[in-house]
């Protein structure tokens, strides 16, 4: 194991500061979404079947050290006691004395809420002397946050300095997932690749033609790629300055042995609200004055047949405006096709990013695939291949 886990300590007794990820979506002060929450019990019900004490530890949004009760970690309090079926007590600060006596007067088989991270400065500053208080309010740190591991802040990097420190069981199941898809992949492995810009999927794309054997590229990004192709595109969004790079990677691609997949017919409105005609189309005859809103049903084709003959996919970004019938058929009939697929035996399938995730969730498909990421960034950010810096402080000497 390349990482310090659970195992290497003994926890008896001790308070753990756990870092998860508390920044899930509030409606008038309530949790309207509590995937990220239900993910952080099992290393929470390890911690204290270990005999440890958790203290709970995380962001929510970008307060950027200013105190937002909208954004307090008090919010959660109740949904976490749900999901855990035990006792949450809250602390409305998260250094000093205060904090520090709710950590050591925690009891057994209860957990401790600390106030949002990002109330204070020192957080996203990583300031050393911030990163010493907050060590303070544990024997022990465990990194259960794998969203914010690309995020070089004092509550997943700078404390680490501070107090021994192993990587959560969440963390642990979202690394082996990953290296499952890309690292040690059952091969052909398919990249599914769509949104709306290429210039946030630069990096990501450029690693994964070197790694996988299919990319299929949708969304809006797939547009300035037919642009790069030769096609026209009619008033579809796009980068033209992207033009050379989106060129680039095709050529690229091609030496390294990956086959770009882009789409061959498309549905084209002049706008996304439906009071238009709505228009399928080759993709050599597209309306000069339309957009192109999702790929066609030829397209959808072809991009199944790939996937029925891949062993791996992993999904980042829909193919079309999902969110506006009828521009949602390409993104939902992939969605199913790769859920029958994973659910026969035939796919390991791995998908994030939160349009991905929105979209897997609509069609109540989440469930079905292999692995979905709790992470946004960090996902994207582990795909292109970086180091995250949260990471790299777990790993064993
Ligand atoms: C996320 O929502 O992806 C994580 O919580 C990280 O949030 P951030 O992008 O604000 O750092």
């Amino acid at each position: 194991m390349k990482y310090n886990t659970i195992e290497d300590f003994t926890c008896t007794g001790k308070r753990v500061l756990v870092r998860v990820d508390l920044n899930v979506p509030l409606q008038d002060f309530i949790v309207s979404d509590n995937t990220r929450l239900k993910k952080i019990k099992p290393n929470l019900d390890k911690i204290l079947k270990n005999g440890g004490k958790p203290v709970i530890i995380g962001h929510i949004g970008r307060p950027s050290g200013n105190f937002d009760q909208n954004l307090s970690t008090e919010n959660i309090v109740l949904e976490l006691e749900k999901i855990l079926k035990l006792k949450v007590i809250f602390c409305d600060t998260l250094l000093g004395s205060e904090a520090i006596k709710a950590s050591k007067d925690l009891q057994p088989n209860s957990i401790l809420v600390l106030e949002n991270t990002r109330f204070y400065s020192g957080e996203e500053n990583n300031d050393p002397e911030f990163s010493r208080q907050l060590a303070k309010l544990g024997d022990l740190y465990c990194n259960d946050a794998f969203s914010v591991c690309h995020r070089k802040h004092a509550s997943t990097v700078g404390i680490t300095k501070f107090l021994p420190s192993f990587a959560g069981g969440l963390v642990l199941e979202e690394l082996s997932a990953l290296d499952s898809a890309l690292t040690i992949p059952k091969k052909p492995v398919t990249a599914i690749i769509g949104g709306s810009k290429v210039s946030t999927k630069i990096e990501l794309l450029q690693n994964l033609i070197s790694k996988v054997e299919n990319l299929i590229i949708g969304g809006g990004m797939a547009n300035t790629f037919l642009l790069a192709s030769g096609k026209q595109i009619g008033t579809s969004l796009c980068e033209p300055t992207l033009i050379h790079i989106a060129q680039d990677i095709i050529e690229r691609a091609e030496i390294l042995g990956c086959k770009i997949h882009l789409p061959n017919d498309i549905v084209t409105s002049k706008t996304l609200d439906g009071l238009n005609k709505i228009r399928s189309s080759d993709v050599n005859s597209c309306p000069p004055n339309e957009m192109i809103f999702d790929c066609g049903e030829k397209s959808v084709e072809k991009y199944l047949n790939v996937i029925n003959l891949s062993k791996t996919i992993v999904w980042n970004g829909p193919l079309g405006v999902f969110e506006k019938e009828p521009f949602h058929l390409g993104t939902e009939r992939l969605a199913k096709f790769i859920a029958k697929k994973t659910i026969d035996g035939f796919l390991n399938s791995v998908a994030g990013g939160g349009d991905t995730v929105a979209a897997l969730n609509k069609y109540q498909l989440s469930h079905e695939m292999s692995y979905v990421s709790t992470a946004g960034g960090a996902f994207l950010e582990w795909l292109e291949g970086k180091k995250l810096p949260g990471l790299e402080v777990l790993e064993k000497n």
